[in-house]
């Protein structure tokens, strides 16, 4: 390797900011990543291996809700984007934002992390920091990410820098955003952490440093296992009230109203996104090699994968009470996307609703003003739009997305039948509602 980068040439590239800053993976992680240091002053380079997204950002058009055509402008040409690994090697520092799914037996698929750390190593330049901030199971750093680095021939902490720094983003979240939501960071040695913590003082105000990359790596993934196992805590109590006779959302409320030690969580058709329906898989497969099973991880698991097969119970039963089997009954769905005023569907228990409805031989319908069109089991299905004739067409209507153009322009008392999941249909509406 050629010279490194001085700690002190380091710094103070980063304070001029004549670093020049990568991110690698432009996706819901990392194309607001590299606007965020783009908007601080950074040359920044962005490395995708899709075609299409490198000339979205060429052209400076959207493909994403948190990052409007408008936060182009005023970049100048500080936001450069390429398909070409080559690139890295002109970087000061990079991070590595590639996607960190389950293979088909929902075991971790760290193949585009490997990936992206073969390509940077190809192209690793003396004194680079590396930071990996996909999320992961605890010990990719330093067991995947560092021995590939090491390939390159240099030692980490004096020829190159790894640091873990992982992704907090909530999409379309507006009060909580890069700048504000506090930012974990990790070196695998003390400079490592140095660099990674000085890099995103730049554009993050409160940085959080842990004494490894596994104490990072596993707090995140706890982070997503608390929400899962509190969502599932919820819709198992929805199953439950459905027993006593009571609405699990009253009982949510009531709780709630306690001052402390209560965390109010809601029952809904099921788990969706990119992160909560995944993480926690990734922490009970590692955990699996050290001989532990993680019990409340698969209960949790469980209930939330039950969810939507309870939906279409409810469908049913809701029709059976009008005389109409779900065969032959046209059934509205209310929301594809996996959350409320997103374009995501990935891993949207809506589909599963709909996969469950068309198998029972329902017209199966839906409407989102936020997602055109859907494929399922190569079908394509497009969307409807959100009027009182869509409305009153429907035999019932399931409430799936509690999307914002539902609650502005409410138009229930056009309904026959609801199921909602969402509780967002008010008390007093004219249809016959049954909530979950
Ligand atoms: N989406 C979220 O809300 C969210 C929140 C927290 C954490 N995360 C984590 O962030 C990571 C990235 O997720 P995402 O949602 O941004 O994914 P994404 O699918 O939106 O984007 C990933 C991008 O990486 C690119 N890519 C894949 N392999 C590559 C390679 N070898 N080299 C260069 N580019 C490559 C893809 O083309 C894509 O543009 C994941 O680990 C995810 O779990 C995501």
């Amino acid at each position: 390797m050629s010279e490194v980068l001085s700690t002190a040439a380091f710094d103070e590239r980063i304070a001029t900011r004549e670093a020049k800053i990568g991110i690698v993976g432009l996706g819901y992680a990392g194309l607001p990543l590299a606007m965020a240091f783009a908007e601080a002053g950074f040359d920044v380079t962005g490395v995708d291996l899709s075609a299409e997204r490198v000339l979205a950002i060429r052209e400076h058009r959207s493909y994403l809700v948190d990052v409007p055509a408008q936060r182009y402008r005023g970049l100048d040409a500080r936001l450069q984007a390429t398909t070409d690994y080559a690139a890295v090697s002109e970087l000061d520092a990079l991070t590595i934002c590639v996607p960190t799914p389950l293979s088909k037996t929902r075991s971790p698929d760290l193949s585009y992390i490997v990936s992206a750390a073969e390509s940077v190593a190809a192209n690793l330049r003396p004194g680079q920091l590396v930071v990996l901030q996909s999320t992961t199971y605890p010990g990719t750093t330093e067991e995947i990410v560092l021995p590939i680095l090491q390939q390159s021939g240099g030692e980490v902490g004096s020829d190159f820098f790894l640091g873990y720094a992982p992704e907090r983003v909530d999409p379309g979240n507006k009060q909580w955003t890069i700048r504000n939501t506090p930012k974990l960071v990790a070196g695998v040695t003390p400079e490592c952490r140095r660099r990674t913590e000085l890099l995103y003082r730049e554009i993050v105000d409160t940085i959080v440093p842990t004494s490894s990359p596994m104490v990072a790596e596993t707090a995140k993934v706890h982070e997503n296992t608390f929400r899962a196992v509190n969502i599932a805590l919820a819709n198992e109590l929805a199953l439950m009230c459905d027993r006593l006779g009571i609405s699990a959302w009253e009982v949510i409320e009531a709780a709630a109203t306690k001052p402390f030690a209560f965390l109010p969580h809601f029952p809904g058709p099921g788990l969706g996104g990119d992160c909560i329906p995944i993480v926690p898989h990734y922490l009970a497969w590692r955990l699996r090699e050290y001989g532990y099973s993680a019990q409340l991880i698969e209960a949790a698991h469980e209930i939330n994968a039950r969810m939507p097969l309870y939906v279409v119970q409810k469908v049913a039963d809701a029709l059976n009470e009008v005389s109409r089997p779900i065969k032959g009954s046209r059934i509205l769905l209310l929301g594809m996307a996996y959350k409320a005023d997103v374009h995501d569907t990935r891993e949207s228990p809506s589909f599963e609703v709909m996969r469950q409805l068309l198998q029972r031989g329902g017209e199966i319908v839906f409407c989102d003003p936020w997602v055109p069109w859907v494929e399922l089991d190569d079908a394509r299905h497009e969307t409807l739009e959100w009027n009182a004739d869509t409305v009153s067409s429907a035999d019932c209507l399931v409430v799936l997305t509690p999307h914002r153009e539902f609650l502005e322009r409410p138009l229930w008392d056009s309904a026959q039948l609801i199921v909602d999941t969402r509780n967002i249909v008010p008390p007093e509406t004219s249809a016959r509602v049954t909530r979950i």
